[in-house]
């Protein structure tokens, strides 16, 4: 019996499959390759020392999710494959919509028709939208995310939710994200944005390299302690050690249950950045810049709910995730 990780080779998903294999499972790759490349897949093997099945396909090929359901004997799903830059989706929101939902209709449809009935989304913090208090937890209630991705995480959240409260033999775990950093030990995998990066620590990474001239830091008049945005940074293999322990509950229950994968801590971007200057021993130049549409004060997590139910808690702190981040892009200068 195998896991089908749609987004497999992708940043999360690429972490995810390593910890998988190495803790036993079988795992099915179904990736287009949109955002993602295929030498992440035989990184994945070389990590694990394991062989997995790859279908390098689009979910919006129907023909091809049923193919995979066809020809591998699946038991669960987790659902990382998705369009996930915040400002492109604001300029193309018709691509996101469709892509997101359309992709995970056919997932579901596949899953119905094969009697599978075990899912865990990669979700988002997101869905929170402006939170009235900080940490955020699992019962507070959803918000108006600021723009089409998130409104597809939280609209994906709600169709699955609907799914299993009409057959309620589904099991559904929806894991909300908050700000995944870091790499692999190994520096073999990590983040490998196309293009110039969105987020903050890709974006540090390529002034480290000396790929861009300096950092744009998105607003000093916040008010948190510096006056920057503060976020839960997490290592993403603690991330990945999160789907391990959702998997298992998936199987150990009937229902719909959310988790934040967060550390609880909340770190602003000039710590950030003076962490990575101490990982690193590279100076980060940086300029104030004005606020970024859409951004929030402050967004960490509240993970009680995850140690409790899961036995799950962030190991890696902020200097690791920063070691890490830089030890990729050392030994990939230029990308996977
Ligand atoms: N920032 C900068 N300069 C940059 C990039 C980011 O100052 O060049 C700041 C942002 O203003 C923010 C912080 O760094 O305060 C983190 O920004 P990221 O873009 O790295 O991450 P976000 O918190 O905006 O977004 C992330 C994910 C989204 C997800 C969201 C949920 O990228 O997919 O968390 O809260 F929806």
């Amino acid at each position: 019996m195998a896991i089908l990780v749609t987004g497999g080779a992708g940043f999360i998903g690429s972490h995810t499959c390593v910890e998988l294999l190495q803790s036993g499972e079988e795992v099915v790759i179904f990736d287009s390759f949109a955002n993602s490349k295929p030498r992440a897949v035989e990184l994945i093997e070389e990590l694990s020392g394991k062989k997995v099945r790859l279908y390098h396909a689009d979910l919006l090929d129907a023909n091809e999710v049923e193919r995979a359901f066809a020809e591998n004997a699946i038991e669960s799903v987790i659902h990382f494959a998705g369009l996930k830059a915040v400002g492109e989706s604001v300029q193309k929101p018709l691509l996101y919509y469709h892509n997101n939902l359309t992709g995970t209709f056919h997932l579901i449809d596949a899953m119905q028709r094969h009697g599978v009935k075990r899912i865990v989304f990669s979700s988002s913090a997101t869905v929170y939208g402006m939170p009235k208090e900080v940490p955020m937890r699992e019962d507070f209630p959803t918000g108006q995310p600021e723009n089409p991705y998130g409104r597809t995480k939280l609209m994906i959240e709600q169709i699955l939710t609907d799914i299993q409260r009409a057959d309620p033999t589904w099991s559904v775990v929806l894991l909300r994200y908050f700000n995944p950093i870091g790499a692999h030990k190994s520096g073999k995998i990590g983040e490998d944005p196309n293009g110039i990066p969105n987020n903050l620590m890709p974006y540090i990474c390529q002034v480290a390299a000396g790929r861009l001239d300096h950092l744009n830091v998105f607003g000093n008049d916040y008010p948190t302690h510096d006056g920057t945005g503060v976020r839960d940074y997490i290592h993403v293999v603690d991330l990945a050690r999160g789907h391990v322990k959702a998997i298992a509950k998936a199987r150990s229950f009937q229902g719909t249950e959310i988790y934040n994968l967060g550390t609880g801590i909340g770190y602003s971007v000039l710590d950030v950045v003076h962490a990575f200057e101490r990982a690193s021993g590279v100076k980060i130049p940086y300029q104030i810049a004005p606020r970024r549409a859409g951004d929030i004060a402050e967004c960490f997590a509240d993970p009680a709910k995850a140690k409790r139910e899961l036995g799950w808690t962030a190991q890696y702190g902020l200097d690791e995730m920063c070691a890490d981040a830089w030890n990729f892009i050392q030994k990939n200068p230029n990308g996977l």
